[in-house]
């Protein structure tokens, strides 16, 4: 497969076109950032490990029935991925009160919520990717009010599958982003699921310890990244043996 030009740089990955117009390769970089780039570090082989992961929980979301870009990995930084038009919100999945949520509303990190809460962020650093609702997302056009139902069930669908996946290697998931896109096909648009799920875009704690295996540890500065990504890679039976 060959990697021609760049089409897109983000935080955490760059985008190339291929020879096939219909797919691009997502290279996972190294930077970390967090409160909308105002911390900034390179941490050592991060890009590597979310690889890795992103390629195990995509393709297990996949054979439960969710579409997604994943096609396949490519090396250790890459994956070939389906070319979409991403819908340029930041869906954000609750289970537990943490982050943003917890500053906004002065409650305490780790408290449940009653039921799973969903919240959309427009992706637009240069306006700190605001809280939008349902009306502003007709209101601008980003989607349409089937594309938002759609949305939502898969979203739904997606904290089902992963809080399983996770429960099972004695992880809580408290939280995660994902973003979508609209990928054609023989004259069919479908909203499928696309960007990365890694520690960066979910809040993962230990079940015993409490202890954060995500990237709250450099947002708060704990230190010890590379160890806790490697630990959620481990226990998701990803082979370290080439890291
Ligand atoms: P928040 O508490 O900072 O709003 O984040 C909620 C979840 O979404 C958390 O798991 C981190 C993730 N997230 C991203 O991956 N990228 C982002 O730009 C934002 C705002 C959140
Ligand atoms: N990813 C966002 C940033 O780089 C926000 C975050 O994850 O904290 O600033």
């Amino acid at each position: 497969m060959s990697k021609n030009k760049l089409l897109y740089e983000g935080k955490a990955k760059q985008l190339f076109t291929t020879d096939k117009d219909d797919q691009l390769i997502q290279f996972f970089k190294d930077d970390a950032t967090a409160f909308n780039k105002k911390k900034h570090e390179i941490i050592n082989s991060k890009g590597v490990l979310n690889n890795l992961i992103s390629e195990n929980i995509f393709k297990y979301l996949g054979e439960n029935g969710i579409p997604n870009h994943f096609i396949r990995r490519l090396n250790e930084r890459e994956q070939l991925i389906k070319k979409v038009e991403i819908i340029p919100i930041e869906v954000v999945v609750r289970n537990k009160a943490a982050g943003t949520f917890t500053k906004r509303f002065g409650i305490e990190e780790g408290l449940d919520l009653p039921e799973t809460l969903i919240e959309f962020n427009l992706k637009d650093d240069e306006h700190d990717d605001p809280l939008i609702s349902d009306e502003h997302i007709k209101v601008f056009k980003w989607a349409n009010q089937s594309e938002i139902d759609d949305i939502k069930i898969k979203a739904i669908l997606i904290n089902k599958y992963l809080t399983e996946l996770f429960n099972q290697i004695d992880i809580l998931l408290v939280d995660f982003k994902i973003e979508f896109g609209r990928f054609s096909s023989n004259g069919k648009t479908e909203i499928i699921l696309a960007d990365e799920i890694s520690p960066d875009s979910c809040r993962l704690w230990d079940t015993k310890s409490n202890e954060k295996l995500d990237k709250d540890r450099f947002r708060r500065n704990l230190g010890g990244l590379i160890e806790a990504y490697k630990e959620v890679a481990t226990r998701l039976e990803i082979d370290l043996s080439n890291f």
